[in-house]
């Protein structure tokens, strides 16, 4: 387990001094970390006066894997949502690399680097896997192939040979050349799920955020994933924002571990640290035996 020491805290982020990437704080009185690639301040999220997000701040540093878990309905998926742009925020703060994306639309925020896998995987089953994939070389590029052709040239042309190559380095990184042009729709669960990832990845993501990317499937596809995810972290330098049911998962992999319930932040920390936070267990149990839960989650760490 790697990462930076932090003290378990509620409320705020553990902002440490150190100054936005234009230099100057977002606001008086704000002044976060130089190593945030994505900073999130009391965010608000309402449906017909629900809150779905509540008063929610959260940073993320360049290179870390920041786990995000929390009890169904807690508000995960929703932040992923804002920090993609599927949810404008009814207020709140989200900058990306140090500059305020809250006006920026979706396509845009892929483009400038933040990608996504869904809970639901979202595929187009009727096409192949390269297709797919390919689909998520299209967040940089303005035209189809035939525009570029007859617009763009030579110079064009070379930027589409380096997709084409990026799509094979992350079909053979994910070991998925063997289905390449198989329809989506044959493929089992586990395979899906690693094609969506490869779809995300062919964006040549700076966050990566992954929604339950290990749910419905075997311990050995589980396994597989858990590999995947720390090599993209290690060997392609992505930062990665990933929710999580699989405790054994979270807590094998993440450098840090924030936790929703009721779309508030209930507690940060090391993985350790959290999965020894009586309030965490609690979250999940209601008012169940918090000891046997607590040892359930120590047990999955050993395991
Ligand atoms: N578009 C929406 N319209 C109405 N309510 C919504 C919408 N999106 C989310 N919610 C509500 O906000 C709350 C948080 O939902 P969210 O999907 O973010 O939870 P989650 O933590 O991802 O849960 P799970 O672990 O089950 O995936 C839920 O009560 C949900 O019903
Ligand atoms: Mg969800």
């Amino acid at each position: 387990m790697s990462g930076p020491a932090s003290s378990l805290s509620h409320g705020g982020d553990g902002i440490r001094s150190g100054s936005v990437a234009d230099g100057r704080p977002l606001r008086p009185g704000v002044d976060i970390s130089h190593r945030a690639i994505l900073y999130l301040e009391a965010i608000n999220v309402s449906f017909d006066g629900f809150r779905a997000l509540n008063d929610l701040s959260l940073t993320v540093d360049a290179g870390e894997l920041r786990c995000v878990i929390g009890p169904n309905g807690a508000g995960k998926t929703s932040l992923f949502n804002c920090i993609s742009g599927f949810y404008r925020p009814n207020a709140g703060t989200i900058l990306f690399e140090g500059r305020d994306i809250g006006r920026v639309h979706p396509p845009a925020r892929a483009k400038i680097g933040l990608a996504r896998t869904f809970q639901n995987i979202a595929l187009f089953r009727g096409m192949t896997v390269l297709d797919n994939i390919k689909l998520g070389r299209h967040a940089h590029m303005r035209t189809g192939l035939l525009d570029a052709l007859v617009y763009w040239g030579p110079a064009r042309l070379e930027e589409i040979e380096v997709r084409a190559e990026i799509e094979q380095r992350v079909i053979d990184f994910l070991e998925i050349d063997h289905i390449r042009n198989q329809p989506v729709a044959a493929l089992s669960y586990g395979l899906r799920k690693r094609v969506e990832l490869a779809r995300a990845l062919a964006m040549r993501p700076k966050v990566l955020m992954l929604d339950e990317p290990v749910a419905g499937m075997n311990r050995e596809e589980r396994e597989d994933i858990a590999r995947f995810i720390l090599d993209v972290k290690q060997e392609w330098g992505v930062t990665i924002l990933m929710v999580e049911h699989d405790m054994s998962l979270v807590m094998d992999i993440s450098d840090h571990v924030v936790v929703l319930n009721f779309g508030k932040v209930i507690a940060r920390g090391l993985p350790a640290e959290v999965a020894a936070n009586e309030e965490v267990v609690r979250a999940y149990l209601g008012d169940g035996d918090v000891t046997a839960l607590q040892a359930r989650i120590q047990g999955a760490r050993a395991a």
